[in-house]
């Protein structure tokens, strides 16, 4: 099927859910404050600030509550374009499965999408939020489908009954958001050591070790993993993809990283995962920053005077600006500071001057990088925000 086509399809799935795609903030929140009061935005709110604090009962009473028939299209229309990305690749890699499991399914929005399309397939969806399950299964009954069934359960409480050959986890085994992960050896370096104490506290701070020990004992010898994580800080999916690796699940295909908007925010997700058990490993795990959208750094360029007057000769906020820091002539340091921030990251900042301009460098051990670069008259500016930086503000 021709990719048109399946979003085709995939839209009119999600109108039947109920949810609708916005262009503009203003448009989605007038929706919102028309369908639910404001005690239930209040409730929902509060039960949001709770599961960012972690416990898993405090994120199955909000997975509860986005449940609920009035809620779940409001709530959910937010994540339309995420349905489109992800609804559409995991159908394009549905190929020759035949036993499906979804783990971590919420209300089953994506799930009945795969069960509408492949109705020779058997498809199971498991979570652990019960009024999730509840509701998949009234939409299950209403779309007539007889393929897919739910089940209410931890996915670390799988048993061998729900082996498949294609086991799919989108944003289910990764739900520690605030997670820093492993920060870098320091501020001037991407990489990690290969410390088992570093990764260890993290499967057990995010939960995931159980998770893949359990989805990788049902996971049939031949099979497949699709799996797309909110984890595309390098700190993150560093330790997410040695944790896959771990298991010996390796990359069938390129991993992708997606972009959506989240209404009008654009969110950078995954990267989109295809992996499967051992033997394949001619694609190697990449532990890389991701190519970035940096301004190309041309010493040649930079001409002092050829700059708007409120712009620098350069800036970048991305990991390039590390290279393009390297690349700097004639680099002399005026005053630079190193320090352990309190949630355990190495921050350094910088001002010096170089044959293109005083620059100011800021870098940290959770791959933030910054590099500014003015005329020497506006040197001020930089000394200004190098103050701000020291004084952590
Ligand atoms: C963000 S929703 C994602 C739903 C769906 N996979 C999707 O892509 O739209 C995350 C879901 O994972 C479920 N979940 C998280 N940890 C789980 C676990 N250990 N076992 C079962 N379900 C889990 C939550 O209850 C929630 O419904």
């Amino acid at each position: 099927m021709s990719n048109d086509a399946l979003l085709h399809l995939l839209h009119s799935h999600l109108a039947w859910w109920g949810l609708r795609q916005f262009a503009s903030d203003e448009a989605y929140f007038q929706w919102q404050r028309q369908v639910l009061s404001l005690a239930e935005l209040t409730t929902l709110h509060r039960l949001m600030e709770q599961k960012r604090r972690g416990s898993t009962a405090d994120e199955i009473s909000f997975y509860d509550a986005t449940a609920q028939p009035r809620i779940l299209p409001v709530l959910y229309s937010q994540q339309y374009d995420y349905y489109l990305a992800i609804g559409a690749r995991v159908a394009d890699r549905i190929g020759e499965a035949q036993s499906i499991l979804d783990v971590g399914c919420g209300v089953g929005i994506l799930t009945t999408f795969y069960a509408r399309q492949f109705p020779n397939k058997t498809i199971v969806g498991v979570d652990r939020s019960p009024a999730s399950i509840a509701r998949a299964r009234e939409q299950t009954r209403a779309l007539g489908l007889t393929n897919v069934r739910f089940e209410c359960l931890d996915c670390t409480d799988l048993a061998a009954a729900h082996s498949a050959d294609l086991i799919l986890a989108t944003h289910a085994l990764v739900q520690a958001e605030q997670d820093p992960g492993i920060p870098s050896h320091s501020w001037k370096t991407f990489e990690r050591a290969a410390e088992n104490q570093h990764q260890a506290d993290f499967e057990r701070r995010t939960g995931i070790g159980p998770k893949l020990d359990c989805l990788n004992d049902l996971l049939a010898a031949h099979g497949r993993m699709v799996v797309c994580e909110k984890t595309r800080q390098l700190s993150r999916r560093i330790p997410f993809q040695r944790a896959l690796a771990a298991r010996d699940l390796g990359l069938i295909e390129q991993p992708e990283l997606i972009r959506y908007n989240l209404v009008e925010e654009i969110v950078d997700d995954g990267p989109f995962f295809v992996l499967g058990k051992g033997a394949f490993r001619s694609i190697q795990w990449n532990e890389l920053p991701d190519p970035d959208e940096g301004r190309p750094f041309d010493p040649t360029e930079l001409v002092t005077g050829l700059a708007h007057p409120d712009m620098p000769l350069y800036e970048s906020h991305c990991p390039s600006a590390q290279q393009a820091w390297e690349q700097l002539h004639k680099r002399h340091i005026f005053k630079e500071t190193t320090r352990k921030e309190a949630d355990g990251r190495q921050l350094h900042v910088e001002i010096g001057q170089s044959e293109e301009g005083v620059y100011l460098y800021c870098a940290n051990s959770l791959d933030q990088r910054q590099l500014v670069i003015v005329e020497p008259a506006r040197k001020q500016i930089l000394e200004s925000y190098y103050h701000e930086i020291e004084r952590g503000e």
